[in-house]
């Protein structure tokens, strides 16, 4: 068994069509230990949701993997037949739930028959005995009633839920395996406020139940990241431009792009009265069919210099080794 929950090497994707060519994850590597909770951040367009849809392993018909490697509990998800991928990986080891998720139920099915039709495609056998409804309808209100619902949710449609609720029947769905990876995309962006305290906490009794193990949380409210995620990884145009501790890319960010998302971090107010925006960061997010030469964030970088326009910055290892970042300013903290 490797440490790593999750291992990506070097991963590459791209959209492809009329539009042209995005280049929206263009050389990402991380991994994930087990028994972690990762924070994705970064303003809209940063490859977020790419990310997370090229591990999920089953990108959408524009996106294609160029090149890399994803490896779940071990395993090259991309290197595998699909059958392989959708037993051992989809039934066993790793849960995606997309951005706007809750919307992915069916509104004129009750939630209990919905759960029997995912059911049924996940392991590629409809469920039709009365025994087999009745074992997952156990399963499902356990993982319900974990998340702070009724298990009589189960016989409502889901016009008969709130917002808040709909997400959490949705990741009782996606949970139902007690998945070792739980890959969430902004499960509380849709949310008030209140509903997204609920939904964070509802997140962590996933995790000290057992009912997951790891996790990789991607938001752009920075509240949440920072309530929810031991580790914190910050995207920007396709790339990964650090990765540390949360608490350490809070307090003493090293990218200049982290320390802009820092600006915003500060104003956090602990009452959760109002809301972290990423909207004082001066400039706007490069078009990727046409990313910038160099370091991708040059043109908005406040101590861009000759090198950053021609050459792009590696990620450069600081202090103890928990913590990287790529910029030409680490060079000399780095030792290289
Ligand atoms: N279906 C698509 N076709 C073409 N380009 C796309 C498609 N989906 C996303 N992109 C582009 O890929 C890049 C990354 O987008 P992505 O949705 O991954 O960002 P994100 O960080 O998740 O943003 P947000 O915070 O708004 O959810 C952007 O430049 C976006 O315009
Ligand atoms: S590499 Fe250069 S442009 Fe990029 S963040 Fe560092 S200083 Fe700024
Ligand atoms: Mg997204």
């Amino acid at each position: 068994m490797t440490e790593h929950i999750l291992e990506v090497e070097d991963l590459r994707g791209y959209y492809r069509g009329v539009f042209g060519v995005v280049r929206a994850i263009d050389g990402v590597s991380f991994n994930l230990d087990r028994g972690t909770i990762m924070g994705i951040a970064g303003e809209s367009g940063g490859g977020k949701s790419t990310l997370a849809q090229l591990v999920s392993g089953s990108p959408p018909p524009l996106l294609h993997r160029e090149g890399g490697r994803i490896l779940v509990d071990g395993i090259d998800i991309y290197n595998i037949d699909p059958e392989e991928l959708r037993t051992e990986v989809k039934c066993k080891r790793m849960s995606y739930v997309p951005q706007a998720s809750m919307e992915s139920l069916n509104p004129v099915k009750r939630i209990r028959d919905f759960i029997f039709d995912v059911v049924g495609q996940r392991t590629g056998r409809r469920v039709r005995s009365k025994e087999r409804k009745a074992e997952i309808l156990e399963m499902a209100a356990n993982h319900v009633k974990t998340l702070g619902l009724n298990s009589s949710v189960l016989d409502l449609y889901p016009h008969e839920l709130s917002g808040g609720m709909k997400q959490r029947v949705v990741i009782a769905i996606s949970t139902l395996w007690n998945p070792k990876l739980l890959v969430i995309d902004e499960p509380t962006s849709a949310l008030d406020v209140t509903s997204q305290k609920r939904m964070i906490k509802a997140l962590l009794k996933l995790k000290r139940a057992g009912i997951i193990e790891s996790m990789l949380y991607i938001s752009h409210d920075l509240t949440s990241l920072r309530q929810c995620c031991a580790r914190s990884m910050v995207m920007y145009a396709g790339k990964v431009v650090e990765i540390g501790s949360m608490d350490e890319t809070i307090n003493d960010p090293l990218h200049p792009y982290s320390q802009l998302l820092g600006a915003a971090i500060a104003s956090y107010d602990p009452k959760g009265r109002r809301q972290d925006t990423l909207q004082s960061i001066p400039g706007s997010p490069p078009d990727l069919r046409n990313p910038p030469s160099g370091c991708r964030f040059h043109p908005r970088c406040p101590y861009a210099m000759d090198i950053c326009k021609t050459t792009d910055p590696p990620m450069f290892t600081v202090g103890n080794g928990s913590r990287q970042a790529a910029c030409w300013l680490l060079k000399s903290k780095a030792g290289e």
